[in-house]
């Protein structure tokens, strides 16, 4: 479960990132723009409540909307984490999205899931309503 942070919306960098997914190969499973509500991200985020952080980092997820998305596909979560690159962007490779275009940790562009296990807990909040389940005959079969 991905979630494009609200200043990467406001970028105009939603499109680049959806489409280094899409590009790989992954399969999007749902998307939704949406203003989160406090109780969705405080639910997130609940492993992060006593950082120091956490007040910039709820007030910053709450600016603007957000790009909420599900991508599945082979090791969806451990190369998602891989295309993102480290928390902190300064620490992330060139050709990974936090490497290619942000700078400050507070910032770093997209959230994506860092288990299985937390990708589940994270689309059961994000898409009560679930996700789309569907077939790629032509592209599943090469990748
Ligand atoms: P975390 O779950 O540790 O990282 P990741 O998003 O890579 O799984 O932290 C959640 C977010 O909190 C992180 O993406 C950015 C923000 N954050 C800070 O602003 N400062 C910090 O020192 C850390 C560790 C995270």
């Amino acid at each position: 479960m991905y979630s494009i942070r609200a200043g990467s919306v406001e970028r105009g960098l939603t499109g680049e990132i959806i489409k280094r997914f899409e590009q790989r190969g992954y399969k999007l499973a749902a998307i939704k723009i949406l203003k989160a509500p406090e109780t969705l991200l405080k639910a997130h985020y609940a492993d992060l409540a006593g950082k120091p952080f956490f007040p910039h980092l709820m007030a910053y997820m709450q600016s603007g909307p957000v790009v909420a998305m599900v991508w599945e596909g082979k090791e969806a979560v451990k190369t998602g984490r891989v295309m993102l690159g480290a928390t902190n962007p300064l620490a992330s490779a060139p050709g990974t999205i936090r490497g290619d275009y942000s700078i400050d940790i507070g910032h770093n562009i997209v959230h994506g899931s860092d288990s299985v296990e937390s990708a589940n807990k994270e689309i059961g909040l994000w898409f009560p309503e679930g996700v789309v389940e569907y077939t790629r005959p032509h592209v599943d079969a090469l990748i």
